[in-house]
Parts: structure tokens; C-alpha cells; sequence
């Protein structure tokens, strides 16, 4: 019999989810937690009676663990995972994957050269009615795409009262890096790789972040279908989070978002659909889809097979992001070069 597989969680605002979802995979036995916060460790040990609680992130690198979870704030991330896949890991690294380019491309070239598997949190994919739209456009039901779009909305004042190290003026998140990483993920999903960007940005007004924290992208595919992501971290709304997500194409089109629980779809007759609005309903999710995620992921391990969203997908969304800025600052549309 194949013996349980030796998890280790870093950070345990995000990675308390994680932690929780590993106590409840079969397979896999939570055996370290890890947080600067040494209370928050020992109670996340504690209520989930895991062996090691610390402080030291390299400690848990060194414990020659199976699968290590990171949800540190984002400019740790890169550090971390370079650290467990080093120690053997295999690594879910929380979105965004990095903050560089740079450090992405790092990442996927540690996997590669330990063997490890490397997967990032874009937990976006494992939303039913998001996969659903996949499936439709991967399937061809929506023909050839022509416009891909998703807009990632959170007010988030109250998660920067929770989590102040995303304003610390020293080191501070960068929204749309931090917020676009999940609709970036979702129209390359669909869409494939990126060839062009071009960014604006401004401020939501009331917003304590420093820098922009309300975007709007034009991008164009290599395969030459355009899209659209838009960010905004401060629109006020309620439910204060939602992804809205759009696929166009010859034959069909069909919308979603994370609150609907359903897709909208219109669908060429000649091909099995019909003009008029279908609507694909779906059981709800309980919340938020981590343990899909990390089952998946633990699949993935077991099965040796790829990732969802593997380490070469989450840099490609980096990249994206990164030119996005890059296009900010020079106020003209900028390339996007492929990951190496
Ligand atoms: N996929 C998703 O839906 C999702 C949702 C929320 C957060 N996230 C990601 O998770 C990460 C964490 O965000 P959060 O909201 O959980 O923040 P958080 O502040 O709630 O949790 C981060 C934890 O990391 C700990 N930490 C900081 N420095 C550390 C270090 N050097 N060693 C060990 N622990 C350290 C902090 O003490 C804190 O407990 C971010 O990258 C964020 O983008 C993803």
C-alpha cells in the first residue's frame, strides 16, 4: 500500500484553507504548518493535531516533505518554492506564482531541473461554470474565438484592515500583478498565449494601496483573436469579489461569473445549439474551490500527470502581467516574449 503523502503548509492566512483541505484529501497527512506568527502556527497545529509547527519556512523545506503548499505574501513566493522543490517538494504555489518575469522563468526552470511538479493557485479554473466555458470553447461549440474577456473585481478595503502587508509602503502588493493573475490566467486559458498589451490604469478613490489599483488591458493573441481584462480592487459592490468571464466566437458565445452558478450560452443551431440563450445550471461549490484544487494537484502527483495550471502557464501569466506594467509606463502597446 502507497504510503500517505508528507504535506507541509507556509503562511496561514490563504494556507489555513490549504491546511484545512489537506485534512480532508484521502492520501495526504498534513505533517508541518508553518508562520512567522508562531501562535497562528501552533493553533492551526493544534486544531488539525499536525506534528511540526515553526517559524522557519527553511526548516519545512528541509523535512524531505511530499508536497508543500506556499501562501506567503507575494514576494516570498519565488524564495519558497525554489526552497521545497530543492528539498524534494512537489509545490502548489499560491497566485500570483512571482512578481517578476524573471523569477517565474526561475521557478520553471527549478521544477525542471529537480523533477518536482509545480502548480499555481489560480483556483479560478476550478470554478464549474469557468471550467464550463472551456469545455465549450475547447470542444469548438463556439467556433473560431474572436474576443476572449474577464474582469477580476474585489473591493478589498476590508481584506488590506486584515492583511496590512499588502499596503506596506516598503514593500507593498501590486494590484494588478496580485488581482489581474487570476483573469490573465483565464483569457490565456482560453485564448492561448499573448503577443500584445497595451495598460491603462488609475485609482479607485478611498483605496489606501499606493499604486494603481483599477486597470484595463487590450490584448491581442498570437493566434490573432483580442481580448480584454479588466482589474478593479476598489468598485463598490455587493458581494464585494466576483469574476465575470466572456467567450465570442464564430458559432457562439457564451458568459459566466462566479455568482451566478450557471452559464449563458448561444449556440449555432447548425451545430446542435440554438440562437436564443441557453442556461447550463450547476450545482453549487461549497465556497471557494481550494479542495478541488489541491485534489486535483494531488492527483497530478499520484497519477504523474501535468497540472492544470503548471509552472510554464503561471510564468506565461507573469509575463503577461509584467509587459501590461511595461505598457503603463510607456503609454504604447508593448510585445510579450515567450517564456524560456
Ligand atoms: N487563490 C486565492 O483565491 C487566494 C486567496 C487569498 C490569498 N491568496 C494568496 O495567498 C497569499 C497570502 O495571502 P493571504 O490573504 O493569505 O495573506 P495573510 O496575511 O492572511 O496570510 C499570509 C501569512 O503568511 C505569514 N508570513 C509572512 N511572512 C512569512 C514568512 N517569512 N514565513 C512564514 N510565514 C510568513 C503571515 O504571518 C500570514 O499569516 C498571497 O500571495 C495571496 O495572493 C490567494
Amino acid at each position: 500500500m502507497l504510503e500517505d503523502l508528507k504535506v507541509g503548509v507556509i503562511g496561514l492566512g490563504m494556507g489555513k484553507r490549504h491546511s484545512r483541505a489537506y485534512h480532508e484529501i484521502p492520501g495526504v497527512r498534513l505533517v508541518a504548518v508553518c508562520d512567522v506568527d508562531a501562535e497562528r502556527a501552533d493553533r492551526v497545529a493544534r486544531d488539525l493535531g499536525t506534528e511540526t509547527a515553526t517559524t522557519d519556512w527553511q526548516e519545512l523545506c528541509d523535512l524531505g516533505l511530499d508536497l508543500v503548499s506556499v501562501c506567503s505574501p507575494d514576494h516570498l513566493h519565488h524564495r519558497m518554492a525554489k526552497a521545497a522543490m530543492e528539498g524534494g517538494a512537489h509545490v502548489l504555489c499560491e497566485k500570483p506564482m512571482t512578481t517578476t518575469r524573471e523569477d517565474a522563468e526561475d521557478l520553471v526552470r527549478t521544477a525542471e531541473r529537480t523533477g518536482r511538479k509545480l502548480a499555481v493557485g489560480n483556483v479560478n479554473r476550478f470554478v464549474p461554470q469557468i471550467r464550463a466555458v472551456h469545455d465549450l470553447v475547447a470542444k469548438g461549440r463556439l467556433g473560431e474565438l474572436f474576443m476572449v474577456e474577464a474582469n477580476y473585481i474585489h473591493d478589498m478595503r476590508n481584506v488590506y484592515v486584515r492583511t496590512p502587508w499588502r499596503i506596506d509602503p516598503d514593500i507593498p502588493q501590486n494590484p494588478w500583478i496580485a488581482g489581474a493573475s487570476h483573469a490573465m490566467d483565464l483569457v490565456r486559458w482560453l485564448g492561448g498565449d499573448i503577443d500584445e498589451i497595451m495598460l491603462y490604469d488609475n485609482h479607485v478613490a478611498g483605496t489606501p494601496a499606493e499604486l494603481p489599483d483599477h486597470a484595463i488591458s487590450m490584448l491581442r493573441f498570437a493566434s490573432g483573436c483580442l481580448g480584454r481584462v479588466w482589474l478593479n480592487k476598489g468598485l463598490r459592490r455587493w458581494p464585494e469579489h466576483i469574476v465575470q468571464l466572456g467567450a465570442y466566437g464564430s458559432e457562439g458565445t457564451a458568459l459566466t461569473d462566479t455568482e451566478g452558478m450557471h452559464v449563458t450560452a448561444w449556440l449555432d443551431p447548425e451545430i446542435g445549439g440554438q440562437m436564443g440563450p441557453i442556461v447550463i445550471p450547476f450545482q453549487p461549490t461549497i465556497g471557494h474551490p481550494v479542495v478541488e484544487e489541491l485534489t486535483a494537484f494531488v492527483g497530478n502527483i499520484l497519477d504523474d500527470t501535468a497540472p492544470l495550471v503548471d509552472g510554464r502557464a503561471g510564468a506565461a501569466t507573469i509575463a503577461a502581467l509584467c509587459v501590461g506594467l511595461d505598457s503603463a509606463a510607456s503609454g504604447k502597446p508593448e510585445k510579450v516574449r515567450p517564456i524560456e
